[in-house]
């Protein structure tokens, strides 16, 4: 028996990256796990993938996290098709490097915040009504160490995170009489698709921040996915209103 056997979890973005390793830890829990990704056919292999590994019942639906219209479907269909929502994580991100803050486009700024800012509050938004109707459930907002240690070349990305940060704090201080706990991961470097990405387009180097992080390595996607289970899990039960910093001590030294 899974810690989180029954419950049902939304995972934003959880095609590739993150979101994939958040998704299958929930479900190796046991939870029941509803996918929301622009990616679609991503998110289809990923939630088949689930469903065999961990034989768990999952669902996935074409959402744009930054469509409050999209958000509202994709939570009414995941209410009807696994009759409940318990667990939120949202993980949807998109990566914008290099642009100094004078030649930031309005489109680059627009699909940042509506992604990483806007689509969080959307989808807090949408389940709350369910959360607060049954005096349970939590919510997971992944932030970035970016979210409060800032890089040059990254305003766009940063800003978003930050408010993540806030936002997290705001609900979970509006829920909290209600059971329903809201808590934010900041992790530091990932190897996942969006950083392959990076490296590969020469925004970042791979060696610079491998060498840079204290432990010497990058963080592995399973191992936010552990931390994201904990978080939701009963044992987290009177946690809500923190940032988990995941990030190998990348940010307790002073170049982090
Ligand atoms: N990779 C890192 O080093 C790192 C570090 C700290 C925080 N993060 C954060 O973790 C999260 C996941 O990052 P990742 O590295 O796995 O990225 P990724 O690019 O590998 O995966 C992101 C997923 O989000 C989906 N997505 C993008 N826009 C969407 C939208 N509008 N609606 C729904 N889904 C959408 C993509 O299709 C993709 O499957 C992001 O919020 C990112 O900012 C990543």
């Amino acid at each position: 028996m899974g810690e989180l056997d029954g419950r049902v979890a939304i995972v934003t973005g959880a095609g590739q990256g993150l979101g994939q390793a958040i998704a299958d830890r929930l479900a190796a829990a046991g939870a029941h796990v509803a996918v929301f990704e622009v990616d679609t056919a991503a998110g289809e292999a990923g939630a088949a993938a689930l469903a065999q590994r961990h034989g768990v019942p999952t669902s996935v639906h074409h959402v744009d996290v930054s469509s409050s219209e999209q958000v509202d479907a994709g939570v009414a269909a995941v209410l009807e098709r696994h009759g409940t929502i318990d667990i939120l994580v949202n993980n949807a991100g998109v990566s914008h490097v290099g642009p100094h803050t004078q030649d930031v486009t309005d489109e680059e700024w627009q699909h940042s915040i509506g992604v990483m800012q806007s689509g969080v509050f959307f989808c807090m938004r949408a389940v709350a009504p369910t959360l607060l109707a049954k005096r349970s459930g939590s919510v997971v907002n992944v932030s970035s160490i970016r979210g409060f240690s800032p890089n040059p070349g990254r305003m766009s990305y940063c800003a978003p995170k930050a408010a993540v940060l806030m936002m997290t704090q705001v609900a979970a201080g509006e829920w909290a009489e209600s059971g329903v706990r809201v808590n934010a991961v900041s992790p530091g470097f990932q190897r996942t698709p969006m950083w392959e990405r990076d490296v590969a387009r020469g925004a970042i180097d791979n060696d610079f921040y491998e060498n840079l992080v204290p432990m010497k390595r990058l963080g592995r996607p399973e191992e936010v996915g552990d931390l994201v289970v904990f978080l939701v899990s009963d044992r987290a039960s009177y946690i809500t209103g923190a940032n988990v910093v995941i990030d190998g001590a990348a940010t307790s030294v002073p170049a982090g």
